[in-house]
């Protein structure tokens, strides 16, 4: 039978509050995909515990991070949103993976050489075997698409081998997922430090979806312009990085373009400029905030989303393991 719509499934960590880089830069793309795709979308909550986590800050973030999604558009309705730790398979096929993955494949991947430089008293198993629950969290559910950034591909292309292998031994067993390279957002960069990108770990730079009005409006006209002589508002990233990043910011939150921009600030300087970009995205956060915060309050109705979500996800996750527990030769319950 002819699936109607192709699936993509996308994980994302609640490891630090979303900003506005992960807004413009992916989520906001992400509530058009639903008419295009059957989509599953999870908060990879048992990959975050890798690093140390405070628990009470996890799962606190992790319902932010549902009401966040919801907040931005991704509708319940049309969508599967769901936790990774509610979903038993994630876990029962990552053991099973485990078992499907060589040592020096894992040696191999940049995220685990780079993670574990940068915590080098936890280098756990969990780390080191991020990539086989990566896996397991994709072909569970047989995507046609994973969605992810440049950082990720490694991991998808893992992916692939570990689902290849498996079927050369035991037939079509899972969908060999294609990487979605989406829609590209603005590349939003910081705002203290224009020459990296936005990150949560520089929170001067940087503007988190839930923050005050008052406090984006600081951060913006703290934000560093360039010390070139002129003074004015004009696109370009090499001698311009300050500015062009808050011309990109701006052009992603009004639609306008580079020549609007200039235009519009022409003979005005960064004075008046900086202000005005804080001032679009405080109106283009206010509600995704608001309406984040009314989900938070309504605890009811958000543990009713996942507990929808981990029911359906559940379901399309078992149907899988149970075909790869039948050919690996576990005796049927
Ligand atoms: N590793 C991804 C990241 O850090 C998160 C993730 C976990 C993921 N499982 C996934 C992404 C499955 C896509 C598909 O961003």
């Amino acid at each position: 039978m002819e699936k109607e719509k192709k699936t993509l499934l996308s994980g994302i960590q609640p490891s630090g509050d979303l900003h506005l880089g992960n807004y413009l830069g992916a989520i906001k793309n992400w509530k058009e995909l639903c008419d295009q795709f059957d989509c599953y979308w999870f908060m990879a909550d048992m990959h975050t515990i890798t690093v140390r986590q405070e628990p009470a800050e996890l799962r606190r973030r992790t319902l932010t991070q549902i009401a966040t999604y919801i907040a931005c558009g991704l509708d319940p309705e049309k969508n599967t949103i769901f936790v990774q730790s509610h979903v038993p398979a994630h876990a029962e096929l990552g053991w099973v993976l485990d078992c499907y993955t060589m040592f020096g494949e894992l040696s191999r991947m940049t995220q685990f050489k780079d993670k574990s430089a940068r915590n080098a008293d936890n280098i756990n198993a969990g780390l080191f075997t991020y990539p086989c629950l990566m896996a397991a969290d994709i072909l569970l559910y047989q995507p046609d698409f994973v969605p992810v950034g440049e950082d990720q591909k490694q991991h998808v292309e893992i992916c692939r081998d570990i689902a290849n292998r498996f079927n050369h031994v035991y037939g079509e067993v899972f969908r060999v997922p294609e990487p979605y390279i989406p829609k590209t957002g603005a590349r939003v960069m910081g705002l203290s430090a224009p020459e990296n990108k936005m990150s949560k770990s520089v929170p001067e730079g940087c503007v988190f979806l839930m923050e005050k009005p008052e406090d984006i409006m600081r951060k913006f006209k703290r934000a560093v312009t360039d010390s070139d002589t002129e003074r004015w508002v004009r696109y370009d990233p090499e001698t311009k990085p300050g500015v062009s990043n808050l011309m990109s910011i701006y052009a992603a939150v009004t639609g306008k373009t580079y020549e609007d921009i200039e235009r519009e600030f022409d003979g005005k300087g960064y004075g008046a400029f900086k202000p005005a970009v804080g001032e679009a995205v405080v109106e283009l956060l206010r509600p995704i905030r608001e309406e984040t915060e009314r989900l938070l309050a309504d605890k009811a109705y958000l543990e009713s989303v996942y507990r929808a979500g981990a029911e359906k996800a559940s379901y399309a996750a078992n149907k899988t393991l149970r075909k790869v527990y039948k050919k690996v030769g576990f005796l049927p319950r």
